[in-house]
C-alpha cells in the first residue's frame, strides 16, 4: 500500500469513528484509527461516563479493541478531533502507545494538515520494564 493510500484510510476511518463519540462532558469529540501489521484497522472514539474516572480516550479504546482481538503490531496510530487544533494524546494514552505500538508512526490531524510523531517525541523517557 502506498504512504498516502494508508494515511488517508485511517484519517477516514478516525472521522467515522469519531461521529460515535460519547462526549456530553467536554462536548470535544476524537476518533482514533490503529493500522495493524497485517492491514487491519481498529477505531476508537472518546466515550464519556458522569462517573469522569471511566471516560475512556479514542486512542485508548482504538488500541485495546486491538490488543483484545489478538494483534500487539501497530504501526500506524491516527488521532483527529473536531476542536480544530491538534489533538496531542494525553499522558496515559501516550504510555500505551508506547507499549503497544512502539515503533508507530503518529500521525495527528488538525487544522494545519496532518502531523507525524515518534512515540520517542511525545514520550521521552517513558516508563519501561
Ligand atoms: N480525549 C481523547 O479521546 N483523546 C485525546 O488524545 C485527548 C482527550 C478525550 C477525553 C475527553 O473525553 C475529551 O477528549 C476531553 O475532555
Amino acid at each position: 500500500m502506498k504512504t498516502n493510500d494508508y494515511i488517508e484510510r485511517l484519517y477516514g476511518e478516525a472521522v467515522k469513528a469519531m461521529r460515535n463519540a460519547v462526549a456530553p462532558l467536554s462536548g470535544f469529540r476524537v476518533g482514533a484509527a490503529v493500522l495493524t501489521s497485517s492491514g487491519e484497522v481498529y477505531t476508537g472514539c472518546n466515550i464519556e461516563n458522569p462517573s469522569l474516572m471511566l471516560s475512556a480516550c479514542a486512542e485508548r479504546v482504538a488500541i485495546l479493541k486491538a490488543v483484545s482481538e489478538g494483534t500487539r503490531d501497530i504501526r500506524a496510530v491516527m488521532v483527529v478531533s473536531d476542536g480544530g487544533d491538534y489533538c496531542y494524546p494525553c499522558g496515559s494514552c501516550r504510555q500505551l502507545i508506547y507499549e503497544f505500538a512502539t515503533g508507530a508512526e503518529i500521525f495527528i490531524a488538525g487544522g494545519g494538515g496532518i502531523k507525524k510523531y515518534s512515540i520517542e517525541e511525545l514520550l521521552p523517557y517513558a516508563f519501561k520494564r
